[in-house]
């Protein structure tokens, strides 16, 4: 299960409420996050976001350290979480390149999939929520965040192509990609997440047991 969104939308606090919840109901877990989850990807993370460098990164070395951040990610840890059976989420998964690198940096979104698809084999999320929030509401909560990143410092006009390209995705595939509203207080958001993970786990669409 992975949770994307724009910035400021919340997303990195539910997806610690969710797996707190899981947890306790007696599932097993792993939360983590992209670009990151390993030793190196997490280094991929660091160049990719340091605001520090004087060498501007070109579109598609951004979109090659994230996919090869992903690449070691998928096989370290995702894959062989989900071969014991456990619940992944992940915060930020191949729907931010899309939406990040295909829609904000325009590059080619045909081709953005196959290669995503090559680093992944194909591995694709059974859920997705989308923690939906105005672009400018997003701004002004990431603004007042002490680790601001490279990306946080594009114009407003890339986060609203970032924007309009999740909303993009969740139309094109509506049964994996939820919309959740993320305006509502925290609590508020926790609340309507977690109505409808249960609901998608009592359904089974995950093949997973809790342990107890
Ligand atoms: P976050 O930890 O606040 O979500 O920040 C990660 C940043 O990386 C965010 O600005 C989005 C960006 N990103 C991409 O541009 N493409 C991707 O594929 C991923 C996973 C993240």
């Amino acid at each position: 299960m992975t949770l994307e969104g724009g910035e400021g939308s919340g997303k990195t606090t539910q997806a610690l409420r969710l797996s707190q919840s899981l947890t306790a109901k007696g599932y097993d877990v792993l939360l983590t996050r992209e670009p990151g989850g390993t030793v190196i990807a997490e280094q991929l993370r660091h160049i990719l976001l340091r605001t520090d460098s004087t060498e501007l990164l070109a579109p598609e070395t951004e979109v090659l350290l994230i996919l090869a951040a992903r690449r070691q990610h998928v096989a370290h840890v995702i894959r062989p979480a989900l071969k014991r059976g456990a619940i992944v989420i992940c915060d930020r998964f191949s729907d931010s390149t899309f939406a990040y690198q295909g829609y904000g940096r325009g590059l080619d979104l045909k081709i953005l999939r196959r290669m995503n698809d090559w680093a992944t084999g194909h591995l694709s999320p059974h859920l997705t929520l989308l923690f939906d929030l105005p672009v400018a509401m997003g701004l002004r909560r990431r603004g007042t965040a002490s680790d601001s990143n490279r990306l946080d410092r594009e114009a407003g006009a890339f986060y609203t192509r970032v924007h309009a390209g999740f909303h993009a995705l969740a139309k094109r595939e509506p049964r994996r990609i939820v919309v959740v509203d993320a305006r509502p207080s925290p609590d508020v958001v926790t609340a309507q997440m977690e109505t409808l993970v249960f609901a998608r786990l009592r359904r089974s669409h995950f093949k997973t047991d809790p342990k107890r």
